[in-house]
């Protein structure tokens, strides 16, 4: 488990992923992929600030947002405007679902979540626990960097985010790196201020989620209907070349 990185980079995380913004992208297509009635219930697991849970909260849904990140969870129980209808727990995904019950509609994991998730288990045990979270019927959504790019390219490196915050310009570059069975993800930190240029790294290592492992899975019991896709607007994805990979599948 790798919480003490978030802990680290803190309250720009939300401006190194743009999370407002990105899940205002994000909503309607993700609503229109799961295409849930207005009540339903979600499960975000590692909603880090959340953005998206108070969104689809916004929405009408009832959901609950875990994150084992302290910082996270309370920068998202002090977001303004949240509905009654999110709430946030600070937890460990496979330390709280457990007497859960099936639960849910949908179980989400976006945003390179999964790999952490098998950082310390396997991914089908992962996936198991994930499954027992979801009704019958229940969705099931994740999205994270594909491997399979990384590998092909031997790096990759999402568009760079710049932002000035009293009187200090700060860039944060993000490079994915492959190194064999895992994904290296370092982030680079520039500050640009009157007193000169400083530069930090901090690196996360996490297991690769390939996407022939989730389609073994999603293709056995009990799980129906997997789509592996490109993104969360649905496109194609291919092996070699998509960004990402997300993987949809429903729980008979
Ligand atoms: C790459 S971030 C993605 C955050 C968000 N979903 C997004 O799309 O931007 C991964 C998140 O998973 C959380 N996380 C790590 N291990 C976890 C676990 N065992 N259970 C639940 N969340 C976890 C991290 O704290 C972090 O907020």
């Amino acid at each position: 488990m790798s919480s003490n990185f978030y802990e680290r980079i803190g309250d720009e995380y939300d401006l190194m992923t743009d999370a407002d913004e990105r899940a205002g992208r994000e909503l309607p297509v993700i609503l229109d992929l799961l295409g849930l009635p207005s009540d339903s219930r979600i499960l975000e697991i590692g909603c880090a600030t959340g953005a998206l849970a108070a969104a689809l909260g916004r929405e009408g849904h009832e959901v609950i947002g875990l994150d084992p990140v302290g910082s996270f969870i309370t920068m998202a129980k002090g977001r303004r405007d949240l509905p009654a209808s999110v709430s946030f727990v600070q937890a460990h995904f496979e330390e709280w679902f457990p007497h859960q019950g099936e639960a849910f509609d949908a179980a989400l994991c976006l945003g390179h979540t999964l790999p952490h998730l098998v950082a310390d288990r396997p991914v089908a045990d992962v996936m198991r626990d994930i499954g027992e979270t979801l009704r019958p019927g229940g969705q099931f959504l994740a999205q994270m960097v594909n491997p399979s790019l990384v590998e092909a390219r031997g790096h990759w490196e999402p568009p760079a985010r710049t932002w000035e915050r009293g009187g200090v310009r700060v860039t944060l570059r993000r490079r994915w790196i492959d190194r064999g069975d895992s994904l290296q993800l370092r982030i680079t930190r520039i500050t640009d201020s009157d007193e000169g240029t400083a530069q930090r790294n901090w690196d996360q290592t996490l297991p690769k989620v390939r996407s022939e492992q989730i389609a073994e899975i999603l293709r056995g019991d009990p799980w129906t209907d997997l789509r592996l896709l490109a993104d969360v607007a649905g496109n194609a994805f291919e092996k070699s070349s998509s960004p990402a990979l997300v993987a949809l599948a429903r729980r008979r």
